[in-house]
């Protein structure tokens, strides 16, 4: 909406992008979450990841990726010698959905403008986007993410001066769920080190 759009757009560095989002009262979820999930890692970072949503443990530390999800995504970024130092992460929704249900489309909508924002105040050289909630908000395709894992994009929003390579890999949710398409996963962690290296 357009507050959120002039809220965000105002924001002139990651403090003041938090902090706008500290004061946003149009996404309902804030109300039963008990903290702002904003980011964790490193702003000056290469790569950029953006995942789902906060669950419990995220909720409670105030922080992205703390949980199981969370330990699985350190190793899946650890077989491709990357930390959180070396990344910056976030999500596309800031607070936790009650009972971690899927975020509604206007949920989504509703926190896309501070999204964008982010991605422009951090201007990663790789963005990486984890599971198909962070890959449908941010390249607008219909095909799921076992479609479009592994492949790359290119993302831009008004903001950017140049678009930015893009690529979906499959959530570790999932891969916790199925892990026998972690092959894949594995696969497409490789790219990101090959583009890392192709141009240190
Ligand atoms: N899953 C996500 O997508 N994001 C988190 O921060 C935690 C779990």
């Amino acid at each position: 909406d357009g507050n959120a759009y002039r809220a965000a757009q105002a924001a002139q560095s990651l403090e003041e992008l938090r902090a706008a989002l500290e004061s946003f009262e149009g996404c309902p979820l804030k109300a039963t979450a008990t903290n702002l999930v904003f980011a964790d890692g490193n702003p000056a970072a290469r790569v950029m990841l953006v995942g789902e949503a906060p669950g419990g443990d995220e909720d409670r530390v105030g922080r992205p990726f703390v949980g199981v999800s969370g330990q699985l995504l350190d190793r899946m970024l650890a077989a491709v010698g990357l930390d959180r130092t070396q990344v910056y992460i976030t999500n596309v929704i800031f607070w936790r959905p009650p009972g971690n249900r899927t975020p509604t489309p206007a949920e989504v909508a509703a926190c896309l403008p501070f999204v964008e924002r982010h991605i422009e105040l951090v201007g990663p050289e790789l963005l990486i986007l984890v599971g198909n909630a962070a890959a449908k908000t941010l390249l607008l395709r219909n095909e799921g993410i076992t479609r479009i894992r592994g492949k790359w994009f290119e993302y831009q929003s008004a903001g950017m001066s140049r678009p930015v390579p893009t690529l979906p890999i499959y959530h570790p949710a999932y891969l916790l769920r199925a892990p026998a398409q972690k092959r894949d996963a594995w696969r497409d962690l490789l790219q990101i080190r090959e583009r890392l290296d192709h141009r240190p």
